[in-house]
């Protein structure tokens, strides 16, 4: 990386569209991302850590390997793909005909319809998630073309023995642009947000801590969240909620022996607060389908999972109002990297099997635990 001070990036934040009030999102334009400066490299941190999400446009000639080193300059130690070595693909509930790329390992390929070639991946067939497969609760099909939910809330993490990557870069190599859906929740509120069509949505989990009451903040900031081992077998037969935020409680999970060997010191405890590195400010960071139980401050430990869900879905809710929504219209050549440790995001949209979309992903697990609430 050569030394240089200087740096041609500039810093523009989203302006968010009349009635949204989401406070995050930049694009950066002057970057050379083949080539950072250690000022660049600076400059592209800080962003991150400040805006949450940052986007640079007309990056169609990107490599996958340069996509890696961007990706992996918020974690220079970091090393395998964020959700681990999956035990048994085909009973996760995440990708399992994922594709990677096979000479930058660390980047996958995300989308839909039928590839011939891309990247060394020859004749592969994307799969854009349908929220039929997830939520209890689908939209009707006549009304599916028009409409969309959100499909599942997240971070992404393996959330069992290794640590959640601390960002995810996107490259947007192909999109089908087509109208826009209308999103919705389908929870009672009549809540529903004008999204393009495939948008990857984001909230802001520091916002999302800032709307709880002071008691719930105190909560937040003194209770743990413990996920389930192999959380995302564990959870693969429940069903979602139609706003996409967290399970609906039926008993479908699956019971430690129907799992892989559970190692207890691989499942993970983690603070319901994870501070951010720059701002030192808060975020109500949770995901919510993976959660288990809640570990409070007196140490006592509340298991009953459909309140762990309702507890931690009152105080999720809020932040995911259509108005803090910031859901990328992506074009091609796009490339986001986002705050994994700041934000949820989720996929909404669908496509017909024809409709070609090709996405790289990058993530890395981290180096270090996610940063508890005490400075
Ligand atoms: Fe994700």
């Amino acid at each position: 990386m050569p030394h240089s001070t200087t740096s041609n990036i500039t810093i523009h934040p989203i302006q968010p569209p009349k009635g949204s009030t989401y406070d995050f999102g930049a694009e950066l334009r002057g970057a050379d991302l083949e080539n950072l400066t250690d000022a660049d490299a600076e400059i592209i941190k800080r962003a991150l850590y400040e805006h949450q999400v940052i986007l640079f446009k007309n990056q169609h000639a990107l490599t996958p390997k340069a996509q890696y080193e961007v990706t992996r300059l918020f974690d220079p130690a970091a090393t395998g793909y964020g959700h681990g070595k999956t035990l048994d693909a085909k009973r996760s509930i995440l990708h399992p005909d994922l594709k990677t790329i096979p000479h930058q390992p660390q980047v996958q390929v995300i989308g839909n319809g039928a590839v011939a070639e891309f990247e060394g991946l020859k004749d592969i067939t994307l799969k854009h998630p349908h929220h039929k497969t997830f939520h209890k609760e689908a939209i009707s099909e006549e009304d599916d073309r028009e409409n969309t939910r959100f499909y599942r809330w997240h971070i992404d993490a393996a959330l069992y023995d290794l640590e959640p990557p601390k960002a995810t870069s996107l490259l947007a190599v192909k999109v089908p642009k087509t109208q826009y859906q209308n999103l919705r929740y389908d929870d009672g509120t009549g809540d529903e947000l004008k999204v393009p069509r495939g948008s990857t949505a984001f909230v802001s989990s520091y916002t999302m801590y800032d709307l709880l009451s002071e008691e719930d903040k105190e909560f937040a900031r003194t209770t743990k969240v413990q996920y389930a081992p192999h959380p995302y077998i564990w959870m693969s037969p429940a069903k979602s909620r139609s706003d996409g935020l967290g399970l609906i409680s039926e008993g479908l999970e699956l019971s430690p022996c129907q799992l892989p060997p559970i190692d207890e010191s691989k499942i993970k405890v983690l603070p319901m607060c994870w501070r951010n590195p720059l701002t030192n400010q808060l975020a109500l960071q949770i995901h919510p389908s993976a959660v288990q139980k809640l570990i409070l401050a007196d140490g006592n430990v509340i298991d009953d999972l459909k309140q762990v869900r309702e507890i931690v879905h009152r105080m999720q809710r809020p932040g995911i109002a259509p108005e803090l929504v910031y859901p990328i219209d992506w074009e091609e050549g796009d490339f986001a990297i986002f705050h994994n440790r700041g934000v949820l995001h989720t996929v909404t949209g669908s496509f017909l099997p024809e409709e070609v979309r090709i996405f790289r992903q990058c993530n890395m697990a981290a180096s270090e635990p996610v940063l508890g609430p005490e400075v």
